[in-house]
């Protein structure tokens, strides 16, 4: 994710049970483009020993090769082709899920790419651009070009991020490529996940914004599948996750302004399961620098309620912060 998928942000998801393999941020590819180098860092230095999928954004052939080419020096597990974003600054550009309504350009770009990639080669995409129309002719591209994995967010790029998520889609995509399909969308919670393998067939899943705001999701599933006591974390636990990602995520050389805005990225995940009346969100939305926000977090997650029970799903009708969860801000 954008600005989260970091190596400091894998590291704290790392100590708190990690996933099977990371994605990283997208590399965006065009005429001028070369590897942002933070993202080759969480590439490098995650610390987590789990394979880390490098994942691409743009339609330009020749560069997406370039890129790849320049990619398979380091050590990951494969590349990944975005063909989901949906800020429009982005599909407006035929890129992520613009290329969602350009059949003929999939084909062309999967070609390529699976002419380049000797390794593993995987698509993240959404269900459509605004329909479903050409959803199983991408499918059928996927075969053609023996694409080896398949993640499916459940919604239409136009659906953005809170639209009902579509898991019937995911089953018609498990059905109809020959490749392992994960499922994305709104997977909450460990028993959910359990509940959505079971109902689509999927071969795995994908958590976005709810491991930002549980970091031990992947735990507690594994936890889940194994028939063990699955860990519930209480909301000291997660007063020292933010503290860590405060120490790993903020660059303390900066103003303590900025320092509060890349913690409040966070918080406005976690924010959505502290308090049923986003008391936690309207307080931290409104300090000013990291001293404050820290203070803020004590004040609403330690004393009394130290040892209450971080719940395992967010509260309803509170809402992140939709501009930066349409990543409005991303640019190719
Ligand atoms: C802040 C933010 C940044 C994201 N950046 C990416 C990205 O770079 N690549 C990608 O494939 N998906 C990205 N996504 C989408 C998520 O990977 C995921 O598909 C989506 O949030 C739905 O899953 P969830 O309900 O578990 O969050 C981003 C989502 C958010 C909220």
């Amino acid at each position: 994710m954008q600005d989260v998928t970091t190596t400091g942000f894998m590291r704290v998801i790392g100590r708190r049970g990690v996933p099977d393999w990371f994605v990283t941020e997208y590399f965006r590819v065009h005429e001028t483009s070369t590897p942002e180098k933070h993202i080759l860092d969480s590439i490098q230095n995650h610390g987590t020993a789990r394979p880390v999928f490098a994942q691409l954004i743009g339609e330009d052939v020749p560069h997406i090769i370039r890129t790849i080419k320049l990619l398979q020096a380091y050590p990951i597990a494969g590349i990944d082709l975005n063909m989901g974003c949906p800020a429009p600054k982005v599909y407006r550009k035929n890129v992520g899920g613009g290329l969602l309504r350009d059949p003929a350009k999939i084909d062309e770009i999967l070609s390529a790419m699976r002419a380049e990639i000797a390794g593993t080669f995987t698509v993240k995409m959404r269900i459509g651009f605004d329909g479903m129309e050409n959803y199983e002719a991408i499918l059928d591209l996927i075969n053609k070009h023996k694409v080896d994995l398949l993640t499916v967010h459940g919604r239409t790029v136009k659906g953005l991020y809170w639209s009902e998520v579509n898991y019937p889609a995911i089953t018609q995509a498990v059905k109809k490529v020959a490749c392992p399909v994960i499922a994305n969308g709104d997977v909450t919670q460990a028993t959910k996940a359990t509940q959505l393998i079971r109902e689509t067939g999927a071969y795995g899943m994908m958590m976005g914004r709810h491991a930002i705001r549980n970091p031990w999701i992947f735990r507690q599933w594994r936890e889940l599948q194994q028939g063990q006591p699955v860990y519930q974390p209480k909301l000291s636990d997660v007063r020292t996750y933010i503290q860590e990602l405060a120490d790993e995520c903020c660059d303390y050389s900066m103003h303590s302004e900025r320092q509060a805005g890349r913690l409040k990225k966070f918080l406005n995940f976690i924010g959505l399961a502290i308090d049923t009346e986003g008391k936690f969100l309207y307080d931290m939305r409104r300090t000013e620098n990291l001293g404050d926000l820290l203070k803020c977090c004590d004040a609403h997650l330690m004393g009394t309620r130290a040892n209450e029970i971080y719940p395992d799903e967010p509260h309803r009708g509170l809402i992140a912060r939709p501009t930066r969860e349409t990543q409005q801000t991303c640019e190719l």
